[in-house]
């Protein structure tokens, strides 16, 4: 059984025109790094809500463990053990609260016992020194910020974190340091991680399998070293920086079909059938992929 999966997910934002996140299926075992990737807006951030529970589907199951997020009864313990990390730390650290307040609140929230001793250890997981804990974020730099606000995440021991663009507000050689903080905290602490980026870079330092998203669809996944070797889908090969692939010149409509054929040098009228993906361990949504 898969430690996360989403059956069939889609999720149309309340006014949208269309979904945002149409009919994914996607698991994830223990221990594995699943990066996400995908130009902005292919829905990656919406995909991520709905699998922490933050916004509801509109079809399709979201499982954690297994069970079914709308039925859990002990939704309270899965947040625990399921914690988001954003771009922007600013939204997990209050600016008016020292780092040791922010530190402390999900103990408080769950009603466990905190120590200072307890938060400076935190802090040096995050490799961290101990003099940060009464600043307020904004005598941090960025970098800091963030690896406060993934000590946060850490705090109550979590199996999963779930990443949305962690380093994209950073400098290159922070995002390395951050990148390299993860990897390190996968390995000691077995954490199972999602990772979204869109930068193809960040996405390879750390994952193990990739999924690639276009315009709300799953357009391929796979291991990570048969994704990147041997890219299936004409739109993961322009990402992979082979074949080029003229800009999007209009909105993807809502019609059915491939959503890349108005970009896809090798479009057919097959394609105006909805490519789907295989359960092949390597699989990609377009005609030409058997
Ligand atoms: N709260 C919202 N309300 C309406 N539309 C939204 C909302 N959030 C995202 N969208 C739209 O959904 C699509 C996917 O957005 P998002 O999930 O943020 O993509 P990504 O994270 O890949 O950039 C975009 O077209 C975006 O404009
Ligand atoms: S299904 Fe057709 S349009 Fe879509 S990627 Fe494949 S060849 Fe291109
Ligand atoms: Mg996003």
């Amino acid at each position: 059984m898969s430690l996360l999966s989403v059956e069939g997910l889609t999720v149309q934002h309340p006014g949208a025109r269309q979904a945002a996140v149409r009919d994914v299926s996607l698991a994830v075992e223990r221990g594995e790094v699943l990066g996400l990737i995908g130009e902005s807006g292919s829905g990656k951030s919406t995909l991520l809500k709905a699998w922490l529970g933050l916004i509801a589907p509109t079809s399709g199951v979201v499982r954690w463990g297994g069970e079914d997020l709308s039925t859990l009864s002990n939704l309270r313990d899965r947040r625990r053990l399921i914690q988001p990390v954003f771009q922007d730390p600013s939204a997990a650290l209050d600016p008016r609260r020292s780092i040791a307040e922010s530190l402390a609140e999900p103990f408080e929230i769950h009603r466990r016992p905190v120590t200072t001793a307890g938060l400076e250890r935190l802090l040096a997981d995050v490799q961290l020194p101990a003099d940060c804990l009464p600043k307020l974020p904004r005598a941090l730099s960025a970098g800091q910020r963030q690896r406060v606000a993934i000590a946060r995440a850490l705090a109550l021991e979590p199996e999963v974190l779930l990443l949305d663009e962690p380093v994209s507000a950073l400098d290159v050689s922070v995002q390395a340091q951050v990148l390299a903080l993860l990897r390190q905290l996968r390995a000691t602490r077995g954490l199972t991680l999602v990772l979204v980026s869109h930068d193809l870079h960040v996405v390879r330092a750390l994952a193990t399998k990739l999924a690639v998203m276009f315009a709300g669809r799953v357009v391929e996944r796979g291991a990570l070293a048969s994704v990147s070797t041997s890219p299936l889908h004409p739109y993961t090969r322009s990402l992979f920086g082979g074949d080029v692939i003229p800009a999007l010149d209009r909105p993807v409509g809502a019609e059915p079909g491939c959503a890349f054929r108005h970009r896809c040098p090798f479009a057919t009228d097959a394609c105006a059938v909805t490519p789907r993906l295989s359960e092949a361990p390597h699989a990609a949504a377009c005609v030409m992929v058997k």
